[in-house]
């Protein structure tokens, strides 16, 4: 059976050296977190980042914004939060709704505060192999491939889903730490050949197990993105995970595996957004 990777238990780990560079600040960090609309998935993820903020002892400004939000009012909280020095890290919460523009959104937050890594530069800087801000989910998937010791140099890294949140920037960082990277999405033909192959597969797509766990290769890590809530209220991954548990070496439990770190991540975004801001220093 496949040793379980606890995002939970990282967290808490990592926990005491993140609250010491807190100590060490000359303030707070301070988060902003803007959610527009209702969407019940969003309350839950934003509620979580802020609780965890809050216990951190982190400034924050939580800005909940009615579903008939225009974008030019929205793009008036981002630009008061880019000047706004008590704040380091802007997060608006995705998807919004389909009057607004996403990308018109994101490319208006100032990119030393994107503490969510989709800024136009962020990800120019992540591609050309110097981070400034890493999504936080894959830097947390990172996060659980490094605990677990997975070697990575020369290993086969198959990653399912393209999405600018999860998919792509997931395939620069395993890239980045010497993987071959095939980067699987809806048009791909035989995807069961393809994670038969993977020695680490990153499923990312949001289907409820999409994955049969009689692809996954045996001794492979599984990393599993996914968080799909089926009709009888149960949360799965993207990949089955009774069947992919009896053959990978390792894999994520869902819940409690990489949804934790993707909070734990955006902590850490935002004190090294801290840190540089208040050295005087971009990157
Ligand atoms: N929606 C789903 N995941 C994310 C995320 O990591 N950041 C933001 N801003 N919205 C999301």
């Amino acid at each position: 059976m496949a040793r379980i990777l606890d995002g939970r238990r990282l967290g808490r780990n990592m926990g005491p050296a993140l609250r010491a560079r807190i100590a060490a600040l000359p303030r707070p960090p301070g988060l902003a977190v803007i959610r527009v609309g209702d969407d019940p998935a969003s309350a839950v993820y934003v509620a979580s980042k802020q609780k965890r903020a809050q216990r951190l002892g982190f400034h924050q400004e939580s800005l909940h914004l009615p579903a008939s939000t225009t974008q030019a009012d929205l793009l008036a909280h981002v630009a008061r939060l880019n000047d706004d020095d008590r704040i380091d890290g802007i997060l608006v919460q995705l998807p919004l709704p389909g009057h607004i523009d996403a990308t018109v959104v994101l490319d208006h937050i100032d990119p030393e505060k994107d503490v969510d890594g989709f800024h136009p530069e962020n990800v120019g800087l992540l591609s050309q192999g110097r981070p400034r801000f890493v999504p936080c989910t894959p830097r947390g998937c990172m996060a659980l491939l490094e605990d677990a010791g997975v070697e990575l140099s020369g290993a086969h890294a198959v990653v399912v889903g393209r999405s600018n949140i999860v998919g792509r920037p997931m395939a620069m960082l395993l890239e980045k730490a010497h993987c071959t990277v095939t980067l699987c999405h809806s048009r791909t033909v035989d995807l069961a050949g393809h994670v038969g192959r993977a020695d680490v597969l990153v499923a990312a797509v949001g289907r409820p197990e999409m994955i049969p766990g009689a692809w996954v290769k045996p001794g492979a890590v599984v990393i599993d993105v996914g968080i799909n809530r089926l009709d009888d209220g149960r949360l799965v991954g993207d990949v089955e995970f009774g069947a992919a548990e009896a053959r990978a070496a390792a894999i994520t439990p869902v819940p409690g595996g990489v949804g934790p770190m993707t909070i734990t991540m955006l902590m850490h975004n935002t004190v090294d957004s801290a840190e540089r801001r208040l050295a005087g220093r971009s990157a």
